[in-house]
């Protein structure tokens, strides 16, 4: 019997088809399609835009997913009434009806034992698509569904270990994470695993959304972190540097973050340099820099100073932002404890990471007729079952 997970959340559809072994957890197969190139024409991800490519590529995704990972698919008997009930759950999503009530016609499903759905924080019409194609494969299989919180599971995509089977390896408790992404900024208390506490978060612009946003006035394109960490890159092998520094907001303050001030101050510095005409490539490097300098600056002093404070005695940073290097570098300069990050596939948004956060421990599970998306849901609320 198998788990499957779905990620829905932001702008990339995934599935992950896991079976619990005496070994650990093993992964027969892990997709994740990116729609980043749907995006770029917006500068960032357009909610109805997503909604749209999940429902499209779901199915065609869980056949791939099938396909690669080469198992006996079980015969399965679907009354009219389910095919009813799931043009029903599927009444917004009428493309993915269609998919799957043409992948139910060969007669054949993946024997299920549980559907491990990421319900939310995200993008509320993303996040709908995954819940109500959880709901769908729950009617079909009566699998029981397991809903997981997204920041969780970037929490647990920095503590597999080892190779296919996986194991997950406990960080010293109290832990304290960094949880940087496209839609979050959080600093996360973890007193034990489904034990969290919000300690500091963003006020406004979560960091990835202010790499997005400097990428866009360079005139490069979506996403935005990759290429703004490119050029900062290039400045520094080159020396090249800025005259100007920007600021540091909240710097020594308290835990939450904002990162609005730092983006304007960046946005009237280019603007400036437009109208001159003197937005130079060489100046491009060097704002991306000194900008990813007063990032990194402020996410790892936060850091630093909760994990003292907190006394934590480990340290995770994940999220699509952890991958960036430079940020990573300077955390380990500045803290001595452990510090768990997640490998390169895995800091963006996957379902492999949620899969392993409810692999890790149990959750509970939800009725298929309550569950819904639940766009804000806290990881603070998260309890184990
Ligand atoms: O976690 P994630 O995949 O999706 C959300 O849950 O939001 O994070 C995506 C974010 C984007 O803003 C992207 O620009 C940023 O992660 N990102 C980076 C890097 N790689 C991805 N930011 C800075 N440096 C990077 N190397
Ligand atoms: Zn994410």
């Amino acid at each position: 019997m198998y788990t499957l997970t779905i990620e829905t959340t932001c702008d990339e559809t995934s599935l992950a088809l896991t079976s619990k072994t005496k070994e650990g957890l093993f992964v027969h197969s892990h997709l994740v399609l990116s729609q980043a190139q749907k995006h770029a024409e917006y500068g960032g991800v357009f909610p109805n835009v997503a909604k749209r490519e999940h429902a499209k590529n779901l199915v065609p995704l869980l056949v791939q997913l099938i396909k690669d990972a080469k198992i006996k698919l079980q015969k399965i008997e679907i009354q009219k009434e389910t095919i009813s009930e799931l043009k029903e759950v599927l009444q917004r999503e009428p493309e993915l009806f269609v998919h799957l009530a043409t992948l139910l016609k060969s007669g054949f499903f993946i024997p299920l034992e549980k559907i491990v759905v990421v319900s939310g924080p995200g993008l509320d019409p993303a996040v709908w698509v995954g819940v109500n194609f959880a709901k769908s494969l729950a009617k079909i299989t009566k699998a029981p569904i397991v809903p997981i919180n997204h920041m969780e599971g970037h929490i647990f995509s920095t503590l597999l270990k080892g190779d296919n089977p996986y194991t997950i390896v406990k960080p010293e408790l109290p832990s304290l994470a960094l949880l940087i992404s496209g839609g979050h900024t959080q600093l996360v208390l973890i007193r034990d695993f489904g034990d969290y506490k919000i300690i500091g978060e963003t006020l406004d612009d979560a960091a990835g959304e202010a790499f997005d946003k400097v990428a866009r006035m360079l005139d490069l394109p979506y996403p935005g972190g990759p290429e703004i960490s490119k050029l900062a890159k290039e400045a520094r092998e080159k020396n090249i540097k800025l005259e100007t520094k920007f600021p540091r907001p909240i710097l020594k303050e308290g835990y939450d973050f904002s990162f609005s001030g730092l983006k304007t101050a960046v946005k009237y510095f280019v603007d400036d340099l437009k109208k001159q005409n003197k937005l130079t490539d060489e100046k491009k490097l060097a704002i991306a820099r000194e900008f990813e300098d007063a990032t990194a600056e402020v996410l790892s002093e936060k850091l630093t100073r909760a994990s003292k404070e907190f006394k934590a005695q480990s340290v995770i940073i994940g999220g699509g932002v952890s991958a960036n290097s430079h940020i990573a570098e300077m955390i380990k300069k500045n803290i001595e404890k452990d510090i768990y990050k997640a490998p390169a596939n895995l800091t963006g948004d996957n379902a492999l990471m949620s899969a392993t956060a409810e692999f890790a421990y149990p959750h509970c599970q939800i009725d298929v007729n309550e569950l819904k998306s639940d766009p804000n849901w806290s990881i603070e609320t998260v309890k184990p079952c």
